[in-house]
């Protein structure tokens, strides 16, 4: 019996094993296949909607333009291009109006033409302007680059974005192709995406704040400068003196004063970046250009990390509108003449 039963068990143990290894190695190779397929759509969801600024209050998920271009009128595009004409240009070297020349902006880096004074909300997001990052932002340019200085509505209409896309792709000596299959599945995939999770109650208040700080978005996350220029008219510089005792570990404040870790801050609204001679910034401040209009510093201030990242200041960024309204407010007094209100 001992011999027979113990061949049963081993068959059996031996079967249970096998099952167990086919088990793992399927567990990781469907990890391998999936995972990558995960990141992908969460990148892609993270570029959505300007970085799932407000799901509670926030602006529907955006109809993707990708699947539509090919069939897209580039004559009608143009024709609705009429609107972008206050401000923009067209034709190759044509100079800057209030906004950039376009000629071959599609495909092209954000903040593309040299010499321009883009926002840094533009000229802080590194990748090109693909189909679906212009899409984005002509359907609402602010929700897409919270500060940005292009202060155009939007278009609501998916066939209009489209016309107006195709057109756009047609200023260019030699056209970027047509998104691909592939580009157009997960343009779709990342629609309904944005549509189911919008559509689902939203698990936690934080899950709409700065989820995706690990990624290039972070500079996006839950970004409300807008709003907190509008309330700064109203705020309290007072208070703002109060909250600032926080920056005054590194920051002195009065006329003519010296630097401490970080560069002294008077007169620092409506100021360049990296304003203070002869202090040590880093080469992310230096180098990113801009001026401390209120709508940078808000978005600065929310998250100094991720708005200028590489940048030095060691702080966790103010959170509460109400705060940095008061904190700007509190800085804008610090000058001999200081700057008009918004
Ligand atoms: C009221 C003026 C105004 C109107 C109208 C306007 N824009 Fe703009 N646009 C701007 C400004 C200003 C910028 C620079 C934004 C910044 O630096 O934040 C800009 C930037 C852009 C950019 C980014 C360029 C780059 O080099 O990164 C694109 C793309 C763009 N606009 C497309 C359009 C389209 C398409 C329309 C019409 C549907 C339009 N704009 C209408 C003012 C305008
Ligand atoms: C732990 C130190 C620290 C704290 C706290 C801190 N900062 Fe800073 N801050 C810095 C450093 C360092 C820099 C220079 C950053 C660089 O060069 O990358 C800087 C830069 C800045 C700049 C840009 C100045 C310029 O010339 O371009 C502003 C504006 C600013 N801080 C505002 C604030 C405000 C407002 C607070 C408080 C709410 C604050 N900081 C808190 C260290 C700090």
């Amino acid at each position: 019996m001992s011999s027979s039963s113990s061949l049963e068990l081993n068959k059996i143990v031996g079967a249970v094993l096998v099952a167990g290894i086919v088990a793992m190695v399927c567990g990781t190779l469907a990890g391998m296949l999936v995972k990558p397929h995960h990141a992908e759509h969460e990148a892609v969801a993270a570029g959505e909607g300007g970085g799932g600024a407000a799901k509670p209050a926030g602006p529907a998920p955006i109809e993707p333009v990708s699947g539509l271009l090919a069939n897209a009128d580039p004559a009608k595009g143009q024709e609705v291009a009429k609107k972008c004409l206050t401000c923009h240009t067209f034709g190759k070297g044509e100079p800057a109006k209030v906004g950039p020349n376009l000629y071959g902006i599609v495909g092209n880096k954000h903040g593309h033409m040299e010499g321009f004074s883009y926002s840094t909300a533009i000229s802080s997001i590194d990748k090109p302007w693909g189909y679906e990052e212009i899409n984005h932002f002509i359907t609402n340019p602010r929700a897409y680059a919270p500060g940005t200085k292009m202060s155009f509505a939007g278009l609501p209409k998916v066939e209009d974005r489209a016309n107006v896309i195709a057109y756009l792709r047609t200023l260019s000596d030699n056209p970027v192709p047509l998104p691909t299959q592939d580009e157009i599945d997960a343009a779709n995939k990342a629609y309904e995406d944005a549509k189911a999770a919008a559509a689902a109650p939203p698990p936690s208040s934080s899950s709409a704040a700065p989820v995706a700080s690990t990624t290039q978005e972070a500079a996006a996350p839950a970004d409300d400068s807008a709003q907190v220029v509008g309330m700064i008219a109203s705020a309290d510089p007072a208070k703002g003196q109060d909250i600032a005792k926080k920056c005054a570990v590194c920051h002195s404040f009065g006329n003519g004063e010296k630097a401490k870790v970080g560069p002294n801050l008077y007169g620092i609204v409506g100021n360049m970046h990296a304003h203070m001679e002869g202090f040590s910034y880093s080469d992310a401040m230096k180098n990113t250009p801009g001026t401390w209009d209120y709508a940078a510093l808000a978005h600065y201030l929310l998250n100094p990390k991720a708005a200028i990242p590489g940048n030095k200041m060691a702080f966790a960024g103010l959170k509460k509108p109400e705060d940095r309204a008061a904190v700007i407010a509190y800085l804008r007094t610090l000058s001999d003449n200081p700057v008009p209100l918004p």
